[in-house]
C-alpha cells in the first residue's frame, strides 16, 4: 500500500514504500497533457525526486543563489524576535526540502527545552527521510510527523488543534501561477483557524537593492548545478519512463519577465525530431530550440503581497528583510 497521503503513516512504513518504485499513476496525467501542450511544460514538482532534491541543495550551496543563504541568516538572526511572536505551537512546513533553515526556527521555538510537533510536508520522500534523522538527532525531544505529498492534499488531512504555524520558504510561493496562489490562499484560510499563524518567505523583485543580473546569475550559475537540476526533469523521465532524449543535451534557459516579474525556466531542445517516452506510451515531436518549461520563480513586492493576503484573510504581524533588501519574510496571522 501507498504510504503517501495520510499523516498518520509512520515513517518506517513510508521508507520501506520509497524502496519500490515510485507510483506513476498520479503523474502520467499531468506529464501527457504538459508534453502534449502547444506551450510544452512539466510540472514544477516533478523535479524534485531523490535525486532532484540533492540537486536543488547542490544550488543552494552555490555562490549565486541567494535565496537559501540569505533566508537561513534572516531566520537565525530573528531567533529571539520569531519566539516571541510565535510561542508554542504545532508547526507545519510546505516544501520543507532538507529543512535546514527551518532548524533556527526549531530552535527558535524551543525545540531543544520542550517538546514540539514538526510536520515537514514534501513531494520528495528521499529528503523527509534524510531530513526527519537529522532533525532527531539534533533535537531529541521533537515530534517529527511527515507528510509526503501536495501541499494541498497535506493541508486537507491536518486536525484540529490550538495553535499552529504553516512555515513556507524559499520563494517556492513564487512557483505557483495566479491561479495556484489564489486556491493555496482560500485552502490555507480555510484549514487554519483564527489566530493561528503563517510565516512566508519570499524572493524580492528586483529594483535599487538588486539588479535583474545578479537575480539572473541566481539562476544560471556559473557552475552549472542550477541546469543540472532543471534537467533533473529529463532525467527523472527517462528513469522512469524510458525516455530516449540525452539530458546534457538540452539547453538550460533561465529569463526574467520584467513585465509578470518573474522568472521563467525551461530546455531547449537540441535538435528538430521526436521523443519516445514508452511509459507514457507517447511520441512528443519538437523543433529545434523549442522550450519545454519546468518552473517559473515569482518576485514579489512585500507591500503588495501583504495586501493581497489581507485581503484573504490574514493580518500582517511582521515582516523583516535582509540587509540588502534581497529577500523577505512575513508573519501573518489567520483573523
Ligand atoms: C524551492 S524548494 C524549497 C525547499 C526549502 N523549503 C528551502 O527553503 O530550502 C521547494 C520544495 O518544495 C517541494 N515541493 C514542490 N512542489 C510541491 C508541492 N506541490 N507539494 C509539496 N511539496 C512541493 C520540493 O520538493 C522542494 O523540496
Amino acid at each position: 500500500m501507498v504510504a503517501r497521503g495520510n499523516w498518520r503513516y509512520p515513517m518506517s512504513t513510508l521508507s520501506r514504500e520509497l524502496d519500490s518504485p515510485a507510483p506513476s499513476h498520479s503523474w502520467s496525467a499531468l506529464l501527457r497533457a504538459g508534453l502534449l501542450a502547444d506551450r510544452k511544460e512539466i510540472p514544477t514538482p516533478w523535479l524534485y525526486d531523490g535525486a532532484g532534491s540533492r540537486l536543488y541543495e547542490a544550488v543552494t550551496r552555490t555562490a549565486e543563489y541567494y535565496l537559501g543563504r540569505v533566508e537561513t541568516e534572516l531566520l537565525a538572526r530573528l531567533r529571539a524576535e520569531l519566539a516571541v511572536l510565535v510561542g508554542g505551537v504545532e508547526v507545519v512546513e510546505l516544501g520543507s526540502g532538507a529543512s535546514v533553515k527551518t532548524m533556527h526556527l526549531l530552535e527558535a521555538l524551543g525545540a531543544r527545552e520542550r517538546r514540539l510537533v514538526y510536520r515537514p510536508v514534501d513531494v520528495s520522500g528521499p529528503v523527509l527521510v534524510r531530513s526527519r534523522r537529522v532533525l532527531e538527532r539534533t533535537f531529541p525531544g521533537i515530534r517529527v510527523h511527515p507528510f509526503e505529498g501536495t501541499h494541498d492534499v497535506a493541508l486537507s488531512h491536518l486536525e484540529p488543534v490550538e495553535q499552529r504555524l504553516v512555515v513556507f520558504l524559499g520563494g517556492t510561493l513564487g512557483n505557483f501561477s495566479d491561479a495556484e496562489q489564489e486556491r493555496f490562499a482560500a485552502h490555507l484560510a480555510k484549514v487554519l483557524a483564527p489566530g493561528h499563524l503563517f510565516l512566508l518567505g519570499f524572493d524580492l523583485r528586483p529594483g535599487t537593492c538588486k539588479s535583474v543580473e545578479r537575480l539572473l546569475d541566481a539562476y544560471d550559475d556559473g557552475s552549472g548545478a542550477m541546469a543540472r537540476f532543471n534537467r533533473n526533469a529529463l532525467g527523472r523521465l527517462a528513469r522512469e519512463y524510458g525516455a530516449d532524449w540525452h539530458p546534457p543535451e538540452w539547453r538550460h534557459v533561465a529569463r526574467y519577465d520584467r513585465v509578470t516579474h518573474r522568472i521563467e525556466l525551461a530546455l531547449a531542445s537540441p535538435r528538430t525530431g521526436q521523443i519516445r517516452i514508452p511509459g507514457l506510451d507517447l511520441a512528443v515531436p519538437v523543433r529545434q530550440d523549442e522550450e519545454i518549461h519546468t518552473a517559473i520563480s515569482r518576485k514579489f513586492d512585500t507591500g503588495d503581497l501583504a495586501a493581497w493576503f489581507e485581503a484573504r484573510g490574514f493580518r500582517l504581524r511582521a515582516s523583516w528583510t535582509d540587509d540588502r533588501g534581497w529577500i523577505a519574510l512575513a508573519l501573518f496571522e489567520r483573523v
